[in-house]
């Protein structure tokens, strides 16, 4: 048995920060935000927590299968910026849909963290434990960014993606992924000071990251992955649909179509409207091509996924 997803959903707050409203808190302007990133614009949260837009995202998903509910058995939430340490983001998500008979617990893997959450949960369906599981990733950076460093508050934006699983025949699920914890330092988040968006920051809390040894590394461990992948499934990158990859940088993507000698076309990117999301990027995309008509039954997909740890990881499926 393989998850196959029968609904998708997604949710951004709807307060927008263009790269112009960025300029007027830190020196930066539109033209170096969209030629070095490819973001134009982020949604910002303002009174919506991560579980708030988990469960939107989460109920616009179950909408969309025509499925109760109360027939999910478990909600993977992938996040690291959940407004409560416990209880767990999924079970608030649970009480907000009506989940009464799903178990329910948060992966933090960073930006990694929808992808490893949806390869446990086509582990855990493969294994027969369960039929119809609820993927989710949502996170609010807004809460996370120090809004006085121009490096890394022009990347982030707040929002939320779901996918859910049903258990039918099909063809297998290819997955793959690794960590690097000597590499942590590159990319940090505290939670111990958190402050929304328009307060002071103390420059001790918030996320700090070389910016240059991410990309590299995203650069060189992206396209190793989906080889990686490509060989456990026999096949081919050619006979690839579509590669939905983690949506933090446009030239990381293009670099790594390049890397790849793959059609930059069958990388679709939506960078511009949300930013990086962190683990919401990759259901957000694929909510907004499936909503779009954009996915065909049959089609390969390959997701991948990487970021703070640091970690990265690739799945293969058909949709
Ligand atoms: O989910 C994973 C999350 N992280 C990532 O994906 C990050 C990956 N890395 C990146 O996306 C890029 O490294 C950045 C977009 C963060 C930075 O781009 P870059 O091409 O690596 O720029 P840089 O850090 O080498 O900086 C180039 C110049 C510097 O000025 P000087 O030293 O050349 O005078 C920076 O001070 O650009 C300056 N700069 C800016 N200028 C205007 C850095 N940030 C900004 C800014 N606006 N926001």
């Amino acid at each position: 048995m393989v998850g196959k997803i029968c609904g998708t959903g997604s949710y951004v707050p709807p307060r927008v920060m263009d790269n112009d409203d960025l300029a007027k808190l830190v020196d930066t302007n539109d033209a170096w935000i969209r030629e070095r990133t490819g973001i134009g614009k982020r949604h910002i949260a303002e009174e919506e927590t991560t579980s708030f837009m988990a469960a939107q995202a989460a109920l616009r998903a179950v909408e969309q299968s025509g499925i109760d509910p109360e027939e999910i058995e478990l909600i993977l939430l992938a996040t690291s910026s959940s407004e409560m340490i416990f209880p767990c983001a999924a079970c608030e998500v649970q009480k907000a849909i009506g989940a009464v008979n799903a178990a329910g617990y948060d992966l933090n893997a960073a930006c990694t963290g929808f992808v490893l959450a949806f390869n446990t949960a086509q582990a855990y369906i493969s294994a027969g434990i369960y039929k119809t599981v609820l993927v989710i990733g949502a996170d609010s950076m807004s809460s996370l960014v120090d809004w006085t460093d121009r490096g890394t508050c022009i990347l982030f934006g707040d929002g939320a993606g779901a996918a859910l699983l049903r258990a039918e025949e099909g063809a297998p699920v290819y997955m793959a992924a690794h960590s690097d914890g000597e590499k942590g330092p590159a990319l940090t988040g505290m939670s111990r000071h958190r402050k929304g968006w328009a307060e002071e920051s103390d420059n001790e809390s918030y996320i700090h990251m070389d910016g240059q040894a991410v990309f590299k590394f995203a650069v060189r461990k992206v396209p190793e992955i989906i080889e990686e992948v490509l060989e456990k499934a026999g096949t081919d990158l050619k006979e690839i649909d579509c590669f939905v990859l983690h949506q933090a940088n446009c030239r990381i993507i293009e670099a790594v179509a390049k890397r790849l000698e793959t059609d930059i076309g069958k990388f679709p990117m939506n960078l511009e409207e949300y930013a990086n999301t962190s683990a919401a990027t990759v259901p957000l995309l694929l909510d907004e091509m499936n909503r779009k008509g954009r996915l065909q039954r049959g089609q390969k997909l390959m997701l991948a996924g990487f970021g703070a740890g640091l970690t990265w990881a690739a799945c293969l499926f058909e949709w």
